[in-house]
């Protein structure tokens, strides 16, 4: 009896470990145990040989034997059913993918990414700071007290909710955020998107996006000004391009200046774009104003810098020839798509 036992047992291992994978293996499987001459068959064979009291016992394990391995079976044909359907209704994998429409990178940003890298060879890293400004960081420490006339040269949002929030004017603010932090020397680039009340129109819109860039250090002169920006007009307009620095103002630079480059159209001959000067303005500059410096507490007497400030759909717009402001902000792909090379 315990003989009979352990083999039912070994068997029932044997069973849990076997696997089928297709139809064929299904039925061998049924063959080998299922079938009339198979192993179910044969070991209910050997009931005669099992004494009459145990009779019971062995009769019962023996049919939890053959139940066992009859759901085995079924098991393994639906398995394999299963798995040869999955087969049949199989992608083909060699077939060549539906094509993703590849997206572009907007004409803003390749003109944002192309100014960046250039000062960014020069060492400059980059800073970003919210477009929803405080007083104090879009005009207040930049020289610009309350009621400050110069406040008219950019026309201000006005956030509703608080009247001391605006939309940033210009990314100045992001070179208050940064020498606020403390750490210098500072040689920092600010790219980012400004906001001005303006008419929207194909020359001028109350969105656009500027580049800054700030270096205080000890002893930085407005010669290291006139280099890095002479190095910048030879990257972006090439070696010969004449350049120009006009006398200007703006109340956080202190000499400030505006920067002209020949005018890339016309090479300095005069046409349309230059409204026939000959010169292209691209920037405005100066040395940091020693209230500003004082405004972020770095001392004045230890520590001058330089800064600038450059819109960025100009260039864009005379680089790629586009005539309308408005295209850049208006998302047509057929816009769009036109600079799918140019990434
Ligand atoms: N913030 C000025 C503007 O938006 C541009 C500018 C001029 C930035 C001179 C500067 C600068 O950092 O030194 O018109």
């Amino acid at each position: 009896m315990e003989q009979l036992l352990n083999k039912i047992e070994a068997f029932k291992k044997e069973l849990e470990g076997t696997i089928a994978a297709d139809a064929k293996q299904v039925e061998e499987f049924r063959i080998k145990w299922l079938g009339t001459k198979g192993v179910v068959k044969d070991i209910m064979g050997e009931m005669k040989n099992v004494a009459p009291e145990n009779k019971k016992a062995a009769g019962q394990a023996l049919n939890e034997f053959k139940i066992f391995a009859e759901t085995t079976y079924e098991t393994l044909k639906q398995s394999a059913a299963g798995s040869q359907q999955s087969t049949a209704t199989a992608i083909d994998l060699s077939l060549p993918g539906d094509a993703m429409p590849l997206g572009s990178r907007h004409p803003v940003v390749l003109m944002k990414n192309r100014i960046v890298s250039i000062f960014q060879r020069l060492g400059f890293a980059v800073a970003e700071g919210p477009e929803i400004e405080d007083d104090w960081h879009n005009f207040g420490a930049l020289n610009l007290p309350a009621h400050h006339p110069a406040r008219d040269m950019q026309d201000t949002f006005y956030v509703q909710q608080n009247p001391d929030w605006v939309l940033r004017t210009h990314t100045s603010s992001v070179q208050i955020r940064e020498m606020e932090k403390g750490k210098l020397p500072i040689r920092m680039l600010m790219p980012g998107r400004v906001y001005r009340n303006e008419t929207v129109s194909a020359r001028s819109h109350c969105f656009f996006h500027q580049v800054e860039g700030l270096y205080i250090d000890e002893h930085v002169s407005f010669a290291d000004l006139k280099q890095t920006l002479y190095f910048f007009v030879k990257e972006m307009y090439g070696k010969d391009v004449k350049v120009r620095f006009r006398p200007s103002y703006f109340p956080f630079t202190e000499p400030s200046a505006e920067m002209d480059v020949t005018c890339f159209i016309c090479g300095g001959t005069g046409c349309n774009i230059c409204k026939k000067t000959g010169w292209v303005e691209i920037l405005g500059c100066g040395m940091v104003h020693p209230n500003v410096l004082t405004n972020c507490h770095i001392d004045p007497n230890k520590y001058t810098g330089f800064a600038f400030g450059m819109g960025i759909e100009r260039p864009a717009m005379l680089k790629y020839g586009v005539n309308d402001l408005r295209l850049f902000s208006e998302n047509d792909v057929r816009f769009l798509r036109q600079f799918t090379s140019a990434i």
